[in-house]
């Protein structure tokens, strides 16, 4: 089984995050640690999960520094193996080269504009684009420095996706089944819309991690929901 959802694990408990891979590993192949799981675990924990659960990682480190601190990072967690790791496109693109050329076998991910960005936080940092322009400007200059994907929101997805071609992957956030509260997650899309965008992964958090409370079993049972949903 492919499937094109990624779940989020954000918890920064060990012990959580691998009860929620044994909980959806029978719908979901990719899990995304982030910065709150690896800055309280750091390599060691992240390393437990690995060993001790059969996954492919996505690990979001969002790095943004110059290029050669960045090589040193990605040098520093190549061994964990991820397939994706993302860095902000905005570092430019010999940020983004740097990373690719330490770690060619890692998907470097550009990450472009965060969707808790709009027009005026753009404006106030300078930037007098929209977001949707400046986000196709940051994923052309991270997929021209060797980005194999891209993290956008799914209403960026298919103007990017026009920009870059079929090659590149795009993965969105942003994504709400019908139904689901939205949280903090304003301009949202359904796994559908995403995916009939153009998108080819699906990070999703809460709408599936949120039904654990009830039982690991129902939070697998809503991950196969949204997976059925998308066939
Ligand atoms: O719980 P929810 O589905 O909102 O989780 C979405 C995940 O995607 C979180 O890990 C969040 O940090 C991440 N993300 C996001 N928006 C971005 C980039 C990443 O929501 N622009």
């Amino acid at each position: 089984m492919r499937s094109p959802i990624i779940l989020a694990l954000d918890t920064d408990e060990v012990q959580i995050a691998r009860q929620w891979i044994a909980a959806t590993k029978g719908s979901i192949n990719i899990y995304k640690v982030g910065l709150e799981f690896f800055l309280k675990n750091g390599l060691a924990g992240l390393n437990a999960l690995c060993a001790e659960s059969d996954f492919e990682l996505f690990l979001d480190l969002k790095l943004h520094d110059i290029p050669n601190t960045v090589a040193g990072a990605v040098l520093s967690i190549r061994d964990v193996e991820p397939r994706f790791l993302t860095v902000h496109a905005a570092g430019g693109r010999a940020m983004v080269k740097a990373a690719v050329e330490v770690a060619p076998e890692i998907a470097i991910t550009g990450v472009t504009v965060l969707t808790s960005l709009d027009g005026s936080s753009l404006a106030a940092m300078g930037i007098s684009q929209g977001a949707l322009e400046y986000a196709i400007c940051l994923a052309k200059s991270a997929v021209e420095a060797g980005a194999r994907a891209l993290v956008c929101s799914p209403l960026e997805v298919s103007a990017i996706r026009a920009e870059v071609g079929p090659e590149i992957e795009l993965i969105t956030p942003g994504v709400r089944p019908l139904g689901s509260e939205r949280n903090d997650q304003n301009r949202v899309m359904t796994p559908q819309e995403a995916i009939a965008a153009g998108a080819n992964y699906l990070v999703i958090g809460r709408p599936i991690t949120s039904f654990f409370k009830e039982s690991p079993l129902a939070m697998g049972k809503r991950a196969e929901e949204i997976l059925e949903s998308l066939a």
